[in-house]
């Protein structure tokens, strides 16, 4: 298809002129009853939205309320983030989940007091420049903390404008992305935007809900293409899912003298920057004392005698469902070489070191 028909049919999709100040009318007021009341509204400047959007990337409302009063109680400015150590930082993140979200924000917290004097621009092509603030993020950002006129769209927006222009094809695909982006920007409005793009957020929450979506107290539902065809229930289309693939691993904790040992997750892998037991893959359960001994040994410099299980604990991580098998050894002899930076902990000092979310686990397991 030319690039010109394409427009075309997009912009026949999209709402006219009198519907798109009927949507922002009918969204604003809706907002005013019926905004939520959390903790990143009551302080709007760019450093809080901007911490709120990225710890609510991958994690729910409910999950980032705590964590991020938490965060800015210690952290209460671009400068204290910029100067904390990366541990602090990660400490503060432990259990979000997707810590490269913190490595970047920390990252991008030096570039800014180092580049920008700590001051947050306020155009988007120079917000993108730091890690981690892409298209959605930098959106966010100005409209809720400048109020700029600047579209986000995340998964509930994503789902309320498929209903909303009755779109049934793959919201993720380009076609998809490109028409949803496209309605995103031509609804909002002059003024209030900030206020604009977190009233569609909220209605996609509370009341355009992936089920049974609640169009009978929808403000906008008798221009929703969605409703009027009865397919609410439909679009947008389900994402397929992949099928998560099965690994199994071991962790150890290997104790000496009453300490624990920990290493420490080099750049570039998964939970970098993050303390661990020092974990592997295996293979088969009949040579699983040698393979731990093998693998100890690389990992720390460590040599151990494994000692009994202590427990197997299953968590999903991105494309993968991890059985871990838990166990307890000694420690007989210790190198200086090791592959990882490692570190002899006392169990009551487990408390201050970030840890992957099994690490916590096992470490209070053993402490
Ligand atoms: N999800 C992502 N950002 C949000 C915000 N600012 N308000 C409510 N939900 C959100």
């Amino acid at each position: 298809m030319s690039r010109t028909k394409a427009n075309d049919e997009q912009a026949a999709r999209l709402p006219e002129p009198s519907v798109r100040r009927w949507l922002r009318q009918k969204l604003l007021t809706w907002y005013a009853a019926n905004a939520r009341d959390l903790p990143w509204r009551r302080r709007c400047d760019p450093y809080a939205v901007w911490l709120s959007e990225v710890m609510l990337q991958q994690t729910q409302v409910e999950t980032v309320r705590g964590y991020f009063d938490r965060f800015l109680k210690k952290l209460p400015t671009v400068e204290a983030l910029a100067a904390a150590d990366q541990h602090e930082v990660l400490r503060l993140w432990e259990g979000l989940g997707y810590y490269r979200r913190a490595r970047q924000l920390h990252e991008a917290a030096k570039m800014l007091v180092d580049q920008y004097g700590g001051q947050f621009p306020s155009d988007s092509k120079t917000i993108r420049r730091l890690p981690g603030i892409g298209r959605y993020t930098a959106g966010a950002i100005l409209s809720i903390a400048f109020d700029r006129r600047e579209p986000i769209l995340e998964a509930n927006t994503v789902r309320l404008f498929s209903r909303l222009l009755g779109y049934e094809g793959a919201p993720q695909s380009s076609e998809g992305q490109r028409l949803l982006w496209a309605a995103a920007d031509v609804l909002l409005p002059r003024r209030d935007v900030g206020r604009f793009n977190q009233a569609l957020m909220d209605l996609g929450s509370l009341v355009c809900t992936v089920r049974s979506p609640r169009c009978d107290v929808c403000p906008i539902a008798t221009k929703c293409r969605a409703n009027q065809l009865g397919k609410q229930e439909t679009i947008p289309s389900p994402k397929i899912k992949p099928r998560r693939e099965s690994v199994r691993e071991a962790a150890v904790v290997v104790r000496r003298r009453g300490r624990l040992l920990l290493l420490r997750w080099p750049e570039g892998r998964r939970w970098a920057g993050l303390w661990d037991f020092p974990r592997f893959p295996i293979s088969a359960d009949s040579a699983i004392d040698r393979e731990m001994a093998k693998n100890v040994l690389e990992l720390t410099g460590a040599t151990i005698r494994p000692g009994r299980r202590l427990a197997t604990l299953s968590h999903g991580v991105t494309r993968f469902q991890i059985t871990l098998e838990c166990f307890e050894a000694e420690c007989t002899a210790c190198a200086n070489r090791a592959a990882m930076e490692t570190r002899w902990v006392r169990p009551a000092e487990l408390k201050d070191f970030p840890l992957s979310s099994t690490g916590r686990k096992l470490a209070r397991m053993v402490s």
